[in-house]
């Protein structure tokens, strides 16, 4: 592959890797330098907040010179050391900061060269993507998209059934994300992903990683029309229970005790009994403790009535595909659920159906009448090994110098954040979406990114 700073010759040193934010997810990916250290290491970091930058410096044993308060220090150290003695800081960069700042470090990092692992959604704007897509082939460089469904065992267990062929075409797909009563009240309410104009629309923050498996598993086929409807129903202020009164905060309101959404519930209850991980870890700067989270609780915006937060996502949405094979495909994202996240799916085939979780599934063989049973081993991490997969992915992709080891490339997911656009115009102005001449119109509008 043409790469204008470099040959990709496979080395036998572990890769390189600088983390540009180190949150939730680009710790998540970070672990796979302690699991395999023989594969990659973190060499460089930026992250704003002094704790958890600290933290993260000294589990990986960061140089001192390379740990930053901020992505623009790391790439301007990079563009020193490029222009002093020819070589980037790290041979790629895990880009998990907020969705609205991708396109921005993303452009950056891939003018220097480096390979790129960009977390979900790619960009909150069909502008952004097409000029992501600009960026990443000009640059000839490796692409990885967070759409972690694809790496886990159990989805490329599934995905080896539908390639196979052996239950005849596929016909149909039922899937629903269950996203999860409190989870949806941290992320989508009180949290990061509530407004719009903040991040993006929920279908697309939340379940573009769907659409994407859901294109996947129907490939080589592809969407040809799309309709939708949703709305957010439930948290807004016509659903405020009576009790609650002129509460704004949960740690004022008489109803707190029977609300399903009390943030004493979910943070500082679990907080109480020893579990300091997400969500409460997401509230402050460190580890969290009884203190720090009733401070947040107070003052933050994870304290904040479920019901007097200024969120405008929707909470329900279906999504109808049809594809160009004449495959249909339903699709539910819903925030009041038991289960978090863990994806509920149905393939029917001529001859056959399998039925998932996310964990197990069983495969249905309508000629032979037998049923058999499945639990791809799942070596742990989040989005059933999804996680582990796509960097260990990534990582291999990176150090062979193919892109395909990926599975996709940057058009592909840039197609299937673009379906994802399609649904949500056919949810806002309630037509029938053509899918194809979307994507046409859509690189039509942009000509010159
Ligand atoms: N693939 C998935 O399943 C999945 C799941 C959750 C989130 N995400 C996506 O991953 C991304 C990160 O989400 P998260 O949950 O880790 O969020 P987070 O808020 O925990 O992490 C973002 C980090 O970026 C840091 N940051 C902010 N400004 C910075 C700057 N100028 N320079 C360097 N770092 C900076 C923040 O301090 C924070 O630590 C988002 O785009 C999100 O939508 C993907």
């Amino acid at each position: 592959m043409p790469h204008e700073f470099g040959s990709f010759a496979p080395s036998t040193e572990p890769l390189t890797l600088a983390i540009v934010g180190c949150g939730q997810r680009g710790r998540a990916y970070a672990l796979y330098a302690l699991e395999d250290p023989s594969a990659c290491k973190i060499v460089a970091i930026a992250e704003p907040r002094p704790v958890t930058r600290k933290l993260m410096a000294e589990t990986y044993s960061v140089d001192k010179t390379l740990v930053f308060d901020d992505w623009k220090d790391l790439l301007k150290a990079s563009a020193d050391t490029l222009q002093a003695i020819g070589k980037r800081l790290a041979d790629a960069v895990i880009i998990a900061v907020q969705d609205q700042m991708h396109l921005e470090v993303t452009l950056a990092f891939a003018a220097q060269g480096y390979h790129i692992l960009c977390e979900k959604p790619m960009a909150t704007d069909i502008e952004s993507l097409l000029k992501m897509e600009h960026a990443v082939k000009k640059a000839g460089i490796i692409f990885g998209m967070g759409h972690v469904l694809r790496y886990s065992p159990y989805s490329q267990a599934v995905t080896e059934v539908v390639r196979s062929g052996q239950l005849g075409p596929l016909i149909n797909v039922v899937h629903i994300e269950p996203v999860g009563y409190f989870h949806f009240a941290h992320s989508y309410v009180r949290g990061s992903w509530a407004r719009e104009a903040e991040s993006s629309f929920s279908l697309l923050t939340k379940s573009c990683h769907d659409v994407d498996i859901l294109c996947h598993w129907l490939a080589p086929g592809s969407p040809t029309r799309v309709s939708s409807f949703g709305s957010l129903q439930h948290f807004r202020k016509e659903s405020k229970p009576p009790k609650a009164g002129a509460a704004t905060r949960c740690l004022d309101c008489a109803h707190e005790r029977d609300c399903a959404y009390s943030a004493k519930k979910i943070y500082l209850d679990p907080v109480a009994s020893g579990e300091l991980g997400w969500p409460a870890a997401i509230l402050v700067d460190g580890v969290p403790d009884i203190e720090n989270i009733t401070g947040a609780l107070k003052s933050g915006p994870y304290g904040r009535c479920a019901y007097e937060c200024e969120n405008d996502v929707c909470d329900n949405q279906v999504v109808n595909f049809e594809f160009s094979s004449g495959a249909t495909v339903s699709f539910t994202m819903i925030a009041n659920t038991q289960l978090i996240c863990d994806r509920q799916t149905r393939l029917h085939f001529a001859f056959g159906e399998l039925i998932g979780d996310m964990d197990t599934f069983t495969v249905t063989d309508f000629r032979t009448r037998k049923t058999t049973h499945h639990t791809p081993k799942n070596e742990g991490g989040g989005h059933g090994g999804g996680d582990m997969g796509l960097i260990r992915t990534f990582v291999r992709a990176v150090r062979t110098g193919q892109q395909e080891q990926l599975g996709t490339d940057v058009t592909d997911v840039l197609n299937s954040h673009l379906y994802v656009f399609a649904a949500e115009k056919a949810r806002k102005e309630g037509v029938v979406v053509d899918c194809q001449k979307f994507v046409k119109e859509q690189r039509a509008k942009y000509p010159n990114v």
